[in-house]
């Protein structure tokens, strides 16, 4: 049997911190934070910490929560935490794996580095994996677990969407489709896509016929929207009948969201693992498992 633990939030993620504590059982407390004049920030942390100490940190807008880790981690372990898990429902910086051009940073290595000397755990969602095949490999820390959105976003769309056909807007999506098609027999397919810039993306539909279908598009993120958009256009040029779509994490901003309406997306659906006001799904069990199933592997 394991000691008790405390899960640690700060301020913006208490609605996610409150639904993770419900469903985990766990005690939870906030991080308190001072930013000075200058722009640094002052952390503290429940003055006794138990040996067992879960922190929640979304990793969208990543620059300062990496600091804000960096503050925690290094202060939990002096107040007594000894196995620290870090639950990251967004992790960032995942796209970037390899250097496209010498001399970049390949940020995946670097960061993931960087949060597993700060935990024993990480624990997240749908990260963006495209050429390493395991968490562990951009993230090396003890346990490196990933859990999924899909099969969630898969239970949503059968109860709006029953009969869609589930569209993957790139290959990376491939994995994401194929786990949401098997839970509920959905057709489904995957585009070609060309990244040219952040704004500028070139989609190329699969050859599946379209006509008058409720088509959904589901991917891991979404972030400018103009992958979705461009790949509703032409599905909605094709002649779908609806274009509506599902991703795990809604990167997205209000000027993004527009652009995909004007492109004719119906309803955006998204998981909780980024508070947006397209949530439809919570991760929170999901989590709470991961959590338990962690505490018994180390027990
Ligand atoms: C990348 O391959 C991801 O799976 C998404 O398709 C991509 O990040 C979406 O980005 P955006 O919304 O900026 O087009």
């Amino acid at each position: 049997m394991n000691p008790p633990a405390i899960l640690l939030y700060f301020d913006e993620e208490h609605a996610a911190a409150s639904r993770l504590a419900e469903a985990s059982g766990l005690a939870f407390a906030r991080v308190e934070r001072h930013r000075f004049p200058d722009g640094e920030i002052k952390l503290r942390l429940p003055d006794t910490l138990p040996e067992r100490v879960v922190v929640l940190r979304t990793l969208d807008h990543p620059n300062e929560k990496l600091v804000e880790l960096l503050l925690a981690a290094r202060t939990a372990r002096t107040l007594g935490a000894r196995h620290l898990t870090l639950v990251a429902p967004y992790l960032a910086y995942m796209r970037q794996d390899i250097a496209f051009r010498p001399g970049e940073a390949v940020s995946q290595r670097i960061v993931g580095r960087f949060l597993a000397d700060l935990f024993d755990a990480v624990i997240t969602v749908d990260p963006h994996l495209h050429r390493v095949a395991t968490l562990t490999e951009a993230v090396p820390a003890r346990q490196a677990i990933v859990l999924s959105g899909a099969p969630l976003l898969a239970d949503l769309v059968a109860q709006r969407r029953p009969g869609a056909l589930l569209m993957g807007p790139d290959g990376e999506s491939a994995q994401w489709i194929a786990q949401a098609a098997a839970r509920h027999g959905f057709d489904h397919a995957v585009c070609a896509k060309m990244r040219h810039g952040d704004h500028a993306v070139e989609v190329e539909l699969p050859p599946v016929p379209v006509a008058g279908r409720a088509v959904v598009l589901l991917d891991d993120v979404a972030s400018t929207g103009h992958t979705v958009a461009q790949a509703a256009r032409l599905l909605l040029a094709a002649g779908a009948g609806t274009v509506d779509s599902a991703v795990t994490h809604a990167l997205l901003s209000d000027e993004a969201l527009r652009m995909m309406r004007q492109a004719g997306v119906g309803d955006i659906w998204s998981t909780d693992t980024i508070p947006h006001p397209t949530n439809a799904v919570s991760v929170a069990h999901l989590l709470a498992q991961a959590l338990l199933n962690l505490g018994q592997a180390d027990g």
